[in-house]
């Protein structure tokens, strides 16, 4: 999907959308640093969008690995099933029921959760929501990357976790912050 229809989706649902263009290669260079590949056999994506993410993971991830993505816009799930790798499953629904598929997928931990969620425009409730079963799911050696616009989101984050480190990248659009958060 081209940078024209990804700012076609944030026109239509700005407020879930969250962003007007893919994340940069900068970006994701920066969300996936914090993984070790090796050890890895389950991680989460929460709103892949169009991909940019979601590709660079399984590049990296060993063959046995699990991806669970959760998107909750309808285009973007589309294209997304469109990838094809026996690792990923697409999962068109909210973040907040991560759990349930989970469980669904024979896993009770997930090795790290990679966020791209617009924490600032969803619903505090819903916020909460996903932290909390963020937090019971994480495996104690993983990690909770998200990335926002601003630190608006590291008070919640501190809330949540022992460690939250923040990195920064300019090279994006707009520039973007990355919080790296473990217990
Ligand atoms: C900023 S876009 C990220 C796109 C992509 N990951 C990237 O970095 O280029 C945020 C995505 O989160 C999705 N989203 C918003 N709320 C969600 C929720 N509760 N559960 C799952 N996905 C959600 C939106 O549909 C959107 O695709």
């Amino acid at each position: 999907m081209s940078k024209k229809e990804f700012f076609s989706a944030f026109l239509k649902n700005s407020k879930n959308t969250g962003a007007v263009a893919p994340s940069s290669k900068y970006l994701v260079k920066k969300m996936i640093e914090p993984i070790d590949f090796k050890k890895v056999k389950c991680i989460v994506e929460f709103g892949p969008g169009t991909g940019s993410i979601t590709n660079e993971l399984l590049n990296h991830m060993p063959k046995d690995a699990v991806l669970l993505a959760f998107e909750i816009n309808d285009d973007f799930c589309k294209m997304l099933k469109q990838i094809n790798d026996p690792r990923i499953k697409i999962i068109s629904d909210t973040a907040e029921n991560l759990e349930t598929y989970l469980h669904e997928n024979n896993f009770d931990k997930v090795d790290y959760i990679i966020s791209s969620l617009p924490l600032a425009m969803i619903p505090n409730g819903v916020v909460k929501n996903i932290l909390t079963v963020v937090k019971k799911v994480l495996s104690p050696a993983g990690a909770f990357v998200q990335y926002q616009y601003s630190l608006n989101a590291y008070k919640k984050l501190k809330n949540t976790f022992k460690k939250v480190d923040v990195n920064f990248t300019p090279i994006n659009i707009p520039p973007a912050f990355i919080f790296v958060c473990k217990d």
